[in-house]
C-alpha cells in the first residue's frame, strides 16, 4: 500500500475552496446588509452598494460550487447502510471515551448528513435569495416570508459550517490534507474510512 491515497481530485478541491471563499463573503456581506450592528463589515467590500454586488456574485459562485460538490459525491453520500446507522447510534464516537472504530466508507454518516443538509440549505438560500433579489416581481407576503427563511437558514448554515470546519481540521488531524493536496495518508484512511481504505487496495 502506498503511503498516500488520492482522496479529492483537482476539480473537487477548486470547487470546495471556491465554496469556502464565497461562503465567507456571503456571511460578511449578508451580516452587513442584515443588521446595523454589522454595517461596518461592508467597508471591507467598498461600501453598501459594492457589498450588495459582492453578495450577488458570491451567491452565484456558491450555488455552482455547492451543486458541483454534491453531484461529485452524490453516490457515496446517498448510500446508507447498517454501519452508517451504527456510527450515528454511537454519535461517531465523539460522545464517549470508549475507542471503537466503526467501519465507514469514503465519508462517515455524519459527513453524509452534512452533505445532504448543505445541498438542501443551498437550494433554500438560492430560492429565497432569488425572490429577495427580484422582490419587485413578487408579492409582498412572499418576499417577507423569503426574508425570514433566508435569515433562518443563514443561522443553520453557519452553525453547521462551524461544526464541519472543526471536525475537518483540528478535530480530526490529517483530514484537511485531502482537501489541500488531494491525498491523505494510508494510516488516516485506515482509521477514518476503513471500508474505503480496503476498496482502494489496503489491507
Ligand atoms: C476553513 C474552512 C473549511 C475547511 C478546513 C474544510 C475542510 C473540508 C475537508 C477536509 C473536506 C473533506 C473531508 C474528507 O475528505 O473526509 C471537506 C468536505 C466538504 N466541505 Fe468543507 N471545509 C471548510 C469549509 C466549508 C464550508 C464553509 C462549507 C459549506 C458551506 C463546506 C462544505 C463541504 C462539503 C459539502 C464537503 C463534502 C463532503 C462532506 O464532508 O460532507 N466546507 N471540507
Amino acid at each position: 500500500m502506498p503511503k498516500y491515497i488520492v482522496r479529492h481530485n483537482a476539480a473537487e478541491r477548486v470547487m470546495h475552496w471556491t465554496l469556502v471563499v464565497s461562503f465567507f463573503i456571503l456571511v460578511l456581506t449578508g451580516l452587513g446588509l442584515y443588521a446595523h450592528a454589522f454595517f461596518g463589515y461592508l467597508n471591507f467590500f467598498g461600501g453598501a452598494e459594492q457589498g450588495m454586488l459582492f453578495h450577488r456574485w458570491a451567491s452565484i459562485l456558491f450555488i455552482i460550487s455547492s451543486v458541483f460538490l454534491f453531484l461529485s459525491n452524490m453516490k457515496e453520500t446517498l448510500t446508507f447502510d447498517a454501519d452508517d446507522a451504527a456510527w450515528l447510534k454511537a454519535g461517531g464516537g465523539y460522545l464517549s471515551r470508549e475507542k471503537k472504530e466503526i467501519p465507514q466508507g469514503k465519508f462517515n454518516a455524519g459527513q453524509k448528513l452534512f452533505a445532504v443538509f448543505a445541498i438542501l440549505a443551498t437550494v433554500v438560500m438560492a430560492v429565497s435569495g432569488f425572490v429577495i433579489w427580484f422582490a419587485d416581481s413578487f408579492g409582498r407576503a412572499l418576499v417577507q416570508f423569503s426574508l425570514m427563511i433566508h435569515a433562518l437558514f443563514f443561522i443553520f448554515f453557519v452553525m453547521a459550517a462551524i461544526v464541519h470546519i472543526y471536525l475537518a481540521s483540528i478535530g480530526n488531524p490529517g483530514t484537511s490534507a485531502g482537501m489541500l493536496w488531494g491525498q491523505v495518508t494510508s494510516g488516516w484512511a485506515k482509521k477514518h474510512s476503513s471500508k474505503w481504505y480496503k476498496a482502494m487496495g489496503g489491507k
